[in-house]
């Protein structure tokens, strides 16, 4: 019996009746999932980013954490990992863990190039593959943009060759805004990873709106701000919005939001604990907000 044919078996008892199909669909479900516009694959719309959270080098007891934290990844309907050559021996870590698990290949592995010169990109991306034992690699980003015209060049030829499955480009700060629009306008790219969160709300304007316009699958990194979210609700108590929308956590709160958004296909928050990884996986079921509890959402945010 699968997932859904059990919930349809559990929810014919009376007292399953009684708590409803809904709250049981909520426990036993799955992250909900998006699809990516080039090629239709479906990915859940929660992942793990991996910046400085996986940078632990071979150090077994920094490992031990993360090692759980990739198995109950997968185990919890995940799939997506961030990596980047920048980020230390995060890239190794995940390679080393994910093939010890044997999770590899149901894994959705996102690195990026981070250098200058043809030749330089080459021998990165290769190492980056190497690192994370993925070939090929399901997602190859241009990091912050840097010599993106020389790499891009490469990840076209890559993906033909096959060597990587989807070409991505990535920033952080608004600032890079106007220059990932234009490359969104200009080439064949299949994903833009962008920071969203609810407190920075940017790319709602012109960047989401063209994604979606271009059929681009978007990743949105620093969904937490780094984390210094969680500062401006500390030792509040979960307001009644929150409740409604079914989050048990201000994390969730905050995640709903990005996902929310019709144009967001994954967000990648960073994290090294079990318990943080279950409570953003946590965000991507159930309802999601609608557009006046969006409003309602931010407008909160605003009091804190
Ligand atoms: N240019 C780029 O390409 C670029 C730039 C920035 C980021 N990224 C990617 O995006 C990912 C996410 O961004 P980020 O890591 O900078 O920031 P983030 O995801 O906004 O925040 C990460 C912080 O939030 C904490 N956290 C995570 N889940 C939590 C939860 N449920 N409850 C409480 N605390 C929680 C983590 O600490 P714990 O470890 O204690 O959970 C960590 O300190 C990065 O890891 C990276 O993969 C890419």
């Amino acid at each position: 019996m699968n997932r859904r044919d059990t919930l349809k078996f559990l929810a014919s008892f009376p007292f399953f009746t009684y708590l409803g199909y809904d709250s049981l669909l909520y426990t036993m479900s799955e992250v909900q999932q998006r699809s990516i516009p080039s090629s239709g694959e479906k990915i859940p719309m929660v992942g793990l980013g991996t910046w400085q959270t996986f940078d632990v080098g071979n150090s077994s007891s920094g490992r031990a954490p993360l090692k759980e934290v990739l198995r109950l990844l997968v185990e919890q309907g995940g799939m997506v990992v961030d990596s980047s050559p920048m980020y230390g021996s995060s890239e190794s870590v995940v390679g080393d863990l994910a093939s010890g698990l044997k999770i590899t290949e149901q894994l959705f592995m996102a690195t990026k190039v981070w250098t200058s010169g043809k030749q330089s990109g080459i021998s990165q991306m290769n190492r980056s593959m190497q690192r994370m034992q993925k070939r090929p690699m399901d997602l190859m980003q241009i990091h912050n943009l840097q010599d993106w015209k020389t790499h891009m060049k490469t990840l076209q030829a890559w993906k033909e060759e096959g060597k990587i499955r989807y070409i991505g480009i990535t920033h952080y700060v608004e600032s890079a805004y106007g220059r990932l629009e234009q490359i969104m306008k200009t080439y064949p790219i299949d994903f833009v990873q962008m920071n969203y969160s609810i407190a920075s709300r940017e790319s709602e304007n012109r960047l989401l709106p063209l994604a979606q316009d271009k059929g681009i699958a978007v990743l949105t990194n620093r969904p937490y701000e780094g984390g210094s979210l969680f500062r401006r609700v500390r030792g509040r108590d979960l307001s009644a919005l929150a409740k409604d929308l079914a989050c048990d956590s201000w994390g969730q709160f905050f995640l709903k939001y990005i996902l929310s958004h019709a144009a967001v296909t994954c967000a990648i928050p960073g994290t090294s604990k079990t318990k943080h990884l279950l409570d953003n996986l946590k965000a991507g079921k159930g309802r999601m907000p609608d557009s006046s509890e969006r409003k309602a959402m931010v407008g909160l945010l605003n009091t804190l």
